[in-house]
């Protein structure tokens, strides 16, 4: 079975500085995969060598089992991205940010389908027609998040998908993903919350200063991971 992402002894530089190195993962179709790690641990970095946005130093990507570096329009397109901070419009309603974003992307999406997704990631009906600049910080955030899954790609990568939520919301938020990986989508978030993350992911790689030192994958019949073994670990390497 091809990988629907990989990334193969994989090391970046940005600015003179190697901020990957030797990092190896894949993940298969169907997957929640959750790269943790702390601040500057280059969690972002990874997501942005997927995209062909920063190009390896040595080692590489692949999306679906080709190198982006080569396919990049391949790649870009089999993926949906929700960045680190999504800026959709403020003098615009939630309704309008989908529509104009989607038509970028080239994406016709109708009313139904926008509320059908609205309403996955939990947007009160009411602020749908609402300028964005009236929202909450969390409310903007779903609406990022709705802009990914309307992307209608096969693979997800999102950058703190979780960030802003409240508690109910990241359970909602969980949910979400773990429906959409059931129907067959590849999920790649990065996150420094190991709660999150050990109730989501099917594998977390813990990544920090750049290297991988570990990995924990949810135990067959078991709904997450062991958060204590991650938040263990990751203390550890944090103060190693
Ligand atoms: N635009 C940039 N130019 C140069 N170096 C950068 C740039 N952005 C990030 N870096 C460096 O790359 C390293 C990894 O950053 P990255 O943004 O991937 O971390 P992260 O794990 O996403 O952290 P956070 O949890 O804070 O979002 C850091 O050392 C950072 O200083
Ligand atoms: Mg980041």
């Amino acid at each position: 079975m091809i990988s629907m992402l990989a990334a193969q002894s994989l090391s970046v530089m940005r600015s003179g500085q190697q901020v990957l190195k030797d990092v190896s993962f894949s993940i298969e179709q169907g997957e929640i995969h959750a790269l943790l790690g702390g601040n500057g641990a280059g969690k972002s970095t990874t997501l942005l060598t997927f995209l062909g946005f920063l190009k390896p130093a040595s080692g590489s990507v692949h999306v679906q089992g080709r190198d982006v570096n080569g396919n990049l329009g391949a790649a870009r397109q089999a993926i949906a991205y929700l960045p680190e901070a999504a800026t959709l419009y403020g003098h615009l309603s939630a309704y309008e940010n989908l529509h104009y974003f989607l038509s970028l992307a080239g994406t016709d999406t109708g009313r139904e389908a926008l509320d059908d997704a609205l309403d996955r990631v939990a947007l009160q009906p009411e602020a749908r027609n609402m300028r964005m600049e009236t929202y909450s910080k969390g409310m903007r955030q779903k609406v990022a998040i709705a802009l990914a899954i309307l992307r209608d790609t096969p693979i997800l990568l999102l950058d703190e998908p979780t960030s802003g939520l409240d508690p109910v919301a990241i359970d909602e938020f969980n949910r979400l993903a773990r429906n959409l990986a059931e129907a067959g989508r590849t999920i790649l978030l990065v996150t420094h919350d190991v709660y999150g993350a050990c109730h989501v992911a099917d594998r977390i790689d813990l990544l920090q200063n750049g290297v991988l030192v570990g990995a924990f994958d949810r135990p067959p019949g078991m709904d997450r991971i062991d958060t204590e073994a991650v938040h263990v670990a990751f203390a550890q390497h944090a103060g190693a």
